[in-house]
């Protein structure tokens, strides 16, 4: 496995190599592993980048101790036959005032954007420098961020970019907690107070396959379930996150957000 930190070298190597594509910010857990395993089955060439892009992170949240666990990930990515390791500096890939891509004024800036206003900017700044370095043909990301992978389709579909976004399932512990690299901030009563939010998405399943259609009446059924938690939305959305007001089967999203303590996690369901 190659371990690239320029991004001349990379693409050089990269040069005619039909590339599949799992870009991350390390600390990888099983949910990662679930996207590189997809392209290394779906393609000649993987390609993992792990940087951890300041732009996506608001003043004052955990851009300084977000977990670094590059050895572990390195390691990670051998034993599940990825080709090569992209591992910039912020250096290798900003610039001094340069340019800026700005999410869509709407849905950049509703649910996790209202919430983390510019978070979006920065995401489809990195992600389309990365692609525009990786060259993929196909990019993995997971649904649990579903609005920024909607945003990322939406990129590449407005931008007439070369790559196909494929999305990949949320994977989750035993308990029903969705995979994140954030979950180690958590203390053992927080994690067990953070399974309200598989727990309140489950009653939301639960009602739909019981007949329920009122987003309303599922909305505040669902709350009851997150009193332990400091809910910054409960929302329900279709799968372009427009609001709904009755649920369409095939066509619709189920978004939690919230802190447990000091740690803010996401979850959703796709209906
Ligand atoms: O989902 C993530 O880990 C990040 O937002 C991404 C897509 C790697 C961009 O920094």
């Amino acid at each position: 496995m190659e371990v690239i930190s320029s991004v001349e070298e990379l693409k050089s190597y990269l040069k005619d190599k039909g590339v599949g594509f799992v870009p991350t910010m390390g600390a990888l857990h099983e949910g990662h592993l679930s996207l590189i395993k997809q392209s290394v089955s779906q393609n000649s060439t993987t390609v993992v980048s792990i940087f951890v892009n300041p732009t996506q992170f608001l003043e004052g949240e955990d851009l300084d101790k977000y977990p670094k666990k590059t050895e572990a990930d390195l390691k990670i990515c051998e034993l599940a036959g990825v080709d090569a390791v992209f591992l910039p500096t912020i250096s290798d890939i900003y610039r001094d005032n340069e340019l800026i891509i700005k999410a869509p004024t709407i849905k950049g800036y509703i649910l996790e954007g209202a919430s983390r206003p510019g978070h979006f900017d920065g995401v489809l700044q990195v992600v389309l420098k990365l692609f525009n370095i990786v060259n993929p043909k196909y990019a993995y990301f997971g649904k649990k961020d579903a609005q920024q992978l909607y945003l990322i389709k939406q990129m590449a579909g407005d931008l007439f970019l070369d790559v196909e976004i494929i999305p990949c399932d949320i994977v989750r512990d035993g308990d029903g907690l969705a995979l994140s690299s954030r979950n180690v901030y958590l203390n053992p009563q927080e994690r067990t107070k953070a399974l309200a939010l598989s727990k309140s998405l489950k009653r939301a399943g639960k009602l739909i396959s019981a007949g329920n259609r009122d987003v309303e009446k599922i909305k505040s059924l669902c709350l009851e379930v997150l009193k332990d938690v400091d809910v910054e939305y409960f929302e329900i959305v279709d799968y372009e996150f427009n609001t709904i007001d009755s649920i369409e089967l095939n066509n619709t999203i189920v978004l939690v957000a919230g802190r447990v303590g000091t740690t803010r996690l996401i979850d959703n369901i796709w209906i």
